[in-house]
């Protein structure tokens, strides 16, 4: 048989469609998103190692480098060759839940690429005030080989080099802030051991914009550890403040980014899908993808608090506005004495 470009696309089409058909729970009861949520265990948002599915989804793309055409991007390396990006120091915490998705996707027979992003997808749905990710299918069964280290952006990292490195992978500024949204339902594991489950905002279930708010609260909280070049004081006992958040939310570039967030859920969602579609086909030509966007489930749950809000025992006195362009909307404060942030509970895939 001979290929033609017109045959070769029409092959590659037919392919990617059967794999999104397979991804309906009507084709394929293995590869439902309700399957995928008792399989692996991401029916409680932000609750353990549940919000890893989100975070793996950059692990694997941010490999994408401009600057080198064979780079990979949302491909699937972080998976295919745990054996070497599980060890990088930026992956090492998702190792365990790289090994638990690999053993799903390697018995339902997905290619792991599009595993990876469709688990993100399904766990971001599954919180309060979530998006519904846009989800595409039809990504390499394989990739090249193994993403080369240090191109996951660090704690540590200075706000010039995160930027950079963001850029390089195709994010302005404001898309990297408007991606950070994903810190709304993220804890810490391995940043610091002795605050093991620490959760980045008070509301680690609710994908709500109380991250950009806390982290503009004034720090007067030491981690356990104290502080280390991961960690900045926090504005809440319990609470666990990257030093990388606490910078990118005052530097000039993304500084006034941030602040625009601020009690602007729907902004914020209707964002972070926009960046999500870009991270999330990273590497490919979204023409050869199909768009399977239906198959990831409308979110449930709605957010406890419509509005953002200063949580008690704080005011807006404690608010560090770095944004010279725009006033820091005022916010009501929650009533009561101040409560320490409880960590999400312990590691736990089912
Ligand atoms: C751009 C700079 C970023 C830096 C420096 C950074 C760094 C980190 C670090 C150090 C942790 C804690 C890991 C642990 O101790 O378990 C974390 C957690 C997390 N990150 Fe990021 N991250 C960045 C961007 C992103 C992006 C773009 C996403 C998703 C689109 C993301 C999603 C998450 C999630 C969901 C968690 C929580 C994981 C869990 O609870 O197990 N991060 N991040």
């Amino acid at each position: 048989m001979v290929f033609t470009a017109k045959s070769t696309l029409i092959l590659v089409s037919t392919l990617v469609t059967v794999l999104c058909v397979g991804a309906r729970p009507s084709a394929n009861p293995g590869f439902s998103p309700l399957d995928l949520l008792r399989g692996i265990g991401i029916r409680n948002c932000g609750n353990g190692r549940r919000s890893a599915h989100a975070s793996l989804t950059f692990h694997d793309a941010i490999s994408f480098s401009k600057s080198n055409p064979l780079s990979g991007g949302a491909d699937g390396s972080i998976m295919q060759f745990s054996d070497v990006e599980a060890k990088y120091v930026a992956n090492e915490d998702l190792a365990d839940m790289i090994e638990v998705q690999k053993r799903f996707a390697m018995n339902h027979g997905v290619p792991f690429a599009d595993f990876i992003q469709f688990a993100g997808a399904v766990g971001a749905s599954n919180c309060a005030g979530g998006p519904r990710l846009p989800f595409f299918a039809g990504r390499p069964k394989s990739a090249r080989g193994p993403a080369p280290d240090h191109l996951v952006p660090g704690p540590a990292d200075s706000v010039d080099k995160i930027l950079a490195r963001m850029a390089d992978a195709g994010f302005s500024p404001e898309e990297t802030v408007d991606l950070l949204a994903s810190h709304s339902i993220a804890a810490q594991h391995g940043l610091d051991r002795t605050m093991n489950g620490a959760p980045l905002d008070s509301t680690p279930s609710a994908f709500d914009t109380q991250f950009y708010v806390e982290t503009l609260l004034k720090g007067t909280v030491p981690p356990k550890n104290g502080t280390t070049p991961v960690s900045a004081l926090s504005p809440i006992p319990g609470e666990f403040r990257m030093q990388s958040d606490f910078l990118i939310a005052r530097d000039p570039r993304t500084a006034c980014a941030w602040q625009s967030l601020v009690d602007k859920q729907s902004v914020m969602i209707d964002r972070f899908q926009k960046a999500m579609a870009k991270l999330s086909t990273l590497g490919s030509n979204r023409f050869f993808l199909t768009d399977c966007s239906d198959v990831i489930p409308q979110p449930r749950n709605s957010l406890r608090s419509p509005s953002a809000y200063i949580p008690s025992g704080r005011s807006m006195a404690d608010i560090e506005s770095f944004c010279k362009s725009s006033t820091f909307p005022k916010l009501p404060v929650h009533p009561g004495p101040l409560v320490p942030i409880l960590p999400v509970g312990p590691p736990s895939f089912h």
